[in-house]
């Protein structure tokens, strides 16, 4: 099965000012379309042709690495352009807020984990809220890796690559991931996640 590049579930200006039609522009048409490309040639002679993305993104972990980046950072984008909406943040849904206090101890204390994780990731990666063995952590990740080959799944994510910010934000990711967390996450579409993964 090969990949495919999807449409944006939103017009490129929708996130404004939180997230520029720009940013979009470069992220969605060009870096997200190069990782469907890569990814697609990479695919071929690999032995994971017909697999789904995730079994590819996991057969590719630790013995192909240039087939792994691409299918794992287009695993991550089909995922990041959901999570997030416009007029997003605010309210989670009850199920999920619930457990995000019975395991991070409250919603702040888990927004700050999360934005720290985003800011402590050296160099290029994702921070994320996963659901690992029954529980939900903050991680972060490097460069196209996801919570999938670290035993979790995946619930919410945040490119930290500076393709993502660095047009709106320049080099200052903290207020990036706070615009993040606080704007534009899609709260109903990461508790459709953890819905299906508990
Ligand atoms: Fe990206």
């Amino acid at each position: 099965m090969a990949f495919e590049l999807p449409d944006l579930p939103y017009p490129h200006d929708a996130l404004q000012p939180y997230m520029s039609a720009e940013t979009l522009e470069y992220h969605h048409d060009k870096h997200h379309k190069a990782y469907v490309d890569n990814g697609n040639k990479l695919l071929q002679g690999s032995g994971l042709e017909g697999k789904s993305l995730e079994e590819v993104v996991k057969g590719a972990y630790g013995s192909n690495q240039g087939l792994f980046n691409n299918a794992g950072q287009h695993f991550n984008h089909l995922h990041f352009w959901k999570w997030m909406k416009p007029n997003g943040g605010g309210a989670i849904p009850g199920a999920l807020e619930a457990k995000i206090k019975e395991d991070l101890g409250s919603v702040d204390a888990f927004k700050e984990a999360f934005i720290q994780a985003g800011v402590g990731q050296f160099g290029s990666g994702w921070c994320w809220l996963a659901l690992k063995n029954g529980k939900l952590e903050v991680m972060k990740t490097p460069n196209g890796e996801n919570p999938l080959v670290n035993d979790a799944t995946p619930l919410l994510g945040c490119d930290v690559w500076e393709h993502s910010y660095y047009i709106d934000y320049r080099n200052r990711r903290p207020d990036y991931l706070k615009a993040f967390v606080e704007n534009l996450v899609n709260w109903e579409y990461v508790a459709e996640l953890y819905d299906a993964a508990s």
